[in-house]
């Protein structure tokens, strides 16, 4: 039993192999927030000394007790307006203007397996690995029964959670604020780890001690962003990737978002994660439930390393329901930076006998290929083939593109429409707009109003029998703006809060229906690169395009950033030209592919512009990750070192056998100093030898044959490995890189 209920102390304890979170049901009925952290057992309630710090008022029942107070308490999930002026976790609003929630105990169960969700994502267990815990507590102002859902998955070490809300009363009550996760840490000296950043640029970690008062990352974009990733890491100032106590929490949410951080009066810090507030809110007819989005919590001692190794597992092994998930990866070529719009059959079959030729098994042909599309600012939503490009339709170019012996993947965007397409000539309310304004444009696109079911409907009809029609193996689905003008026309007045949480809800139906209906069809998630790189939309897919830089050197950072919460292997990493198109930057063959084979691996190019000795340079890489791709699919991530001279990376089998660790040299010095670096992930009672050493990029010395490095011939031990580190040889020109292959004798 993972979940247990203690009548004495009147404690639930959630326990996993190495955590424990722990609450206390309080004789006011409110629910105490009393640990999270490393395994052990007892009960926590003699670290919480109340005492009356003064202007923290008192429950009606305790007036006399001053010293016990919800504004200075751990609370498992905060209500609003009842004597905790700290971050709320849910705001109703009655019928009859009452608002806020003072939420007490009214019973709770536990069962065997994993909770599910109505139709938002969520994770998975398999063979009764995961029990439940479903805790009721009741508003009886608003009348509203909140139940807090816990997924406890011992062996992972993950606690899923959601929130389902049920309007009990006999009069409509608004939600305006609806948290999928309270986490007070009563102690403690945090900071906030996240991941900002921009288009081309995603997913850079920021690391701040926290402040007090309150500091808010989210998005407001209707997306997950390329901004702000939904993702966050608090951790003690001491973690270091190895060391320390950290808590991620990691939501199932790829709509707008926010997770506020307190610190209060006290210096106790409250997180509370969830849907974005602003624009929010949710009417529930009596009778009727909202379900808040799922976020997994993943607490270790042992620090971000562990914490991002165990979201990697777990995201592969109980969250994506692809069943792509661990088989050999096909390599591809996407005719986007090899063509842009600029295509058509004869150019498409050239780049597919040229790929044949390097060893590509999968040609993707990418926007453009249907409506009026000669350019971004048109058809969208003309899901019909442009034969002007592709005469005949789509079946002779996938016939011949077959023939050759690859398969065939395309691009589509079913989100959107553009103002200049037959779509939206004949449903112009289809798109959100705000009735009266001139709708905000991106990439000169307005967004359909997935919210409403006769758009999905549409869709899917479109879009099911574009992969029933064809022989389409692979789909890259892509979302290239931010929501602006949510209104939707299908919508009463007092619903509009709704409209943006309804478009993320029909995004995920239509994405399930087509995931489920077409399960041997490869999908790739996108949005102008990483814009929805998050874990609800990896429940559908086990592939989401990283980045629209597709420059290798920065693709080490955005990688690197991406790491911390998702598995490598479900990063879209392609080679692309140089000249980078983004960047200008050159960066040699062979370390474009290090850094691709860290994603997914594949080709973004067209392949007639290469030198013969960049032809073969690519087979060779091509059959490289063939032979490596089990390891670099099932290996654990280790982040080995990213400074100012390089990045360095490992990922090595989970039982120890062998280890692949990637370096980049990302500033070259004269008469530089050793590059050493320390590894991990080895078995330390094991012997190792270096089976490889394979350099790319690397101007030798005049009169050098190789860079030289260590002998391979000889054994090494796994603890001698791991305490003394590697030193490679200095490694000269722009972006040289190495990869050690070490393996078990
Ligand atoms: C944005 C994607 O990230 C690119 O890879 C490409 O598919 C373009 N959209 C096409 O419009």
């Amino acid at each position: 039993m993972s979940i247990l209920f203690d009548d004495t102390s009147k404690t639930i304890t959630l326990h996993t192999r190495r955590t424990t979170y722990q609450m206390q049901l309080a004789p006011t009925g409110h629910l105490l927030h009393l640990y999270y952290g490393a395994r052990s057992e007892g009960c926590f309630d003699y670290r919480l000394l109340p005492r009356d710090c003064g202007f923290s008022p008192n429950p009606y029942e305790l007036r006399n007790d001053r010293a016990w107070s919800l504004d200075t308490l751990p609370q498992e999930y905060s209500g609003a307006l009842c004597g905790d002026y700290r971050l709320v976790s849910v705001y109703p609003v009655a019928a009859n203007g009452a608002s806020g929630a003072d939420l007490r105990h009214a019973s709770h169960r536990i069962e065997p397996g994993k909770y599910t969700l109505d139709r938002l994502p969520a994770a998975f267990a398999r063979d009764g690995e995961a029990e439940t815990l479903t805790v009721t507590l009741r508003d009886a102002a608003t009348g509203l029964r909140v139940e807090l859902l816990y997924g406890v998955f011992a062996e992972a070490d993950v606690i899923a959670r959601a929130v389902r809300f049920t309007n009990d009363g006999d009069a409509p009550l608004r939600l305006e604020k609806a948290a999928s996760v309270c986490l007070d840490l009563p102690f403690g000296d945090w900071e906030l780890l996240h991941f900002h950043g921009r288009h081309c640029m995603e997913r850079q970690p920021q690391r701040t001690p926290l402040m007090t008062g309150i500091q808010t990352v989210r998005s407001t974009r209707g997306m997950s962003s390329h901004q702000h990733n939904p993702f966050v890491i608090l951790c003690d100032r001491e973690t270091t990737e190895e060391h320390g106590l950290c808590y991620g929490v990691m939501p199932l949410w790829s709509g707008s978002h926010q997770t506020e951080v307190e610190v209060d009066q006290m210096g106790a810090a409250r997180l509370v994660s969830g849907v974005c507030e602003e624009g929010f809110s949710w009417t529930l007819a009596p009778g009727e439930t909202f379900e808040a989005p799922e976020a997994l919590l993943v607490c270790t001692e042992d620090g971000l390393g562990d914490l991002s190794r165990r979201y990697h597992r777990f995201i592969f092994r109980n969250l994506c329901r692809s069943r792509f998930v661990g088989k050999p990866r096909p390599v591809l070529l996407n005719n986007w930076e090899a063509t842009y719009f600029d295509f058509d059959a004869d150019k498409l079959l050239a780049l597919a006998r040229e790929a044949k030729a390097l060893g590509v098994d999968l040609l993707v042909l990418d926007d453009g290929w249907f409506g009026n599309r000669c350019d971004d600012n048109r058809a969208l939503g003309d899901w019909f083939v442009n034969e002007a490009k592709l005469p005949g339709g789509l079946d002779p170019v996938i016939d011949a593109v077959n023939a050759l012996g690859l398969k065939f993947g395309i691009w589509i965007e079913p989100e959107m429409v553009s103002e200049d397409s037959d779509l939206f000539r004949a449903h112009p309310d289809w798109a959100l707009t705000v009735p009266n304004r001139a709708p905000t444009m991106g990439r000169n696109q307005l967004v359909l109003d997935m919210g409403r079911a006769e758009v999905v409907e549409y869709l899917y009809g479109v879009f099911s029998a574009l992969l029933r029609e064809h022989r389409i193996e692979y789909v890259k689905w892509d979302m290239n703006r931010s929501l602006s003008d949510v209104y939707s026309a299908a919508l009463p007045p007092e619903r509009q809060g709704e409209a943006a949480f309804r478009y993320v809800l029909g995004m995920y139906d239509l994405l399930r229906r087509l995931t489920e209906d077409f399960p041997d069809v490869r999908f790739e998630g996108c949005a102008g690169g990483g814009g929805r790189f998050d874990a609800g939309m990896l429940a559908f897919v086990p592939q989401i395009w990283c980045s629209d830089d597709s420059d290798a050197a920065e693709r080490l950072t955005i990688q690197r950033g991406t790491s911390y919460g998702y598995p490598a292997a479900s990063m879209g990493a392609h080679v692309s030209a140089c000249p980078n198109h983004q960047t200008g930057r050159t960066v040699p063959l062979g370390t474009r592919a290090v850094a691709a084979m860290s994603g997914t691996f594949g080709y973004e190019l067209d392949p007639a512009r290469l030198t013969d000795a960049e032809k073969d340079e690519i087979r060779a890489q091509i059959r490289r990750f063939r032979a490596l791709d089990a390891l670099l699919q099932g290996g654990d991530y280790h982040r080995l070192a990213a400074n100012e001279r390089f990045t360095a990376w490992a990922i090595a089998a989970p039982d120890g056998s062998e280890a692949l660790v990637s370096v980049v040299v990302t500033h070259t010095e004269a008469n530089p100093r050793p590059l050493h670096l320390r590894l991990r992930g080895l078995d330390p009672d094991a012997d190792y030898v270096l089976a490889e050493q394979a350099f790319f990029g690397c101007a030798l010395p005049p009169g050098a044959e190789s860079p030289g490095g260590a002998d391979p011939a000889r054994r090494y031990g796994g603890a001698q490995l791991l305490c003394g580190g590697w030193t490679l040889p200095a490694l000269y020109g722009d972006y040289p890189s190495v990869q050690l292959h070490f393996k078990r004798v």
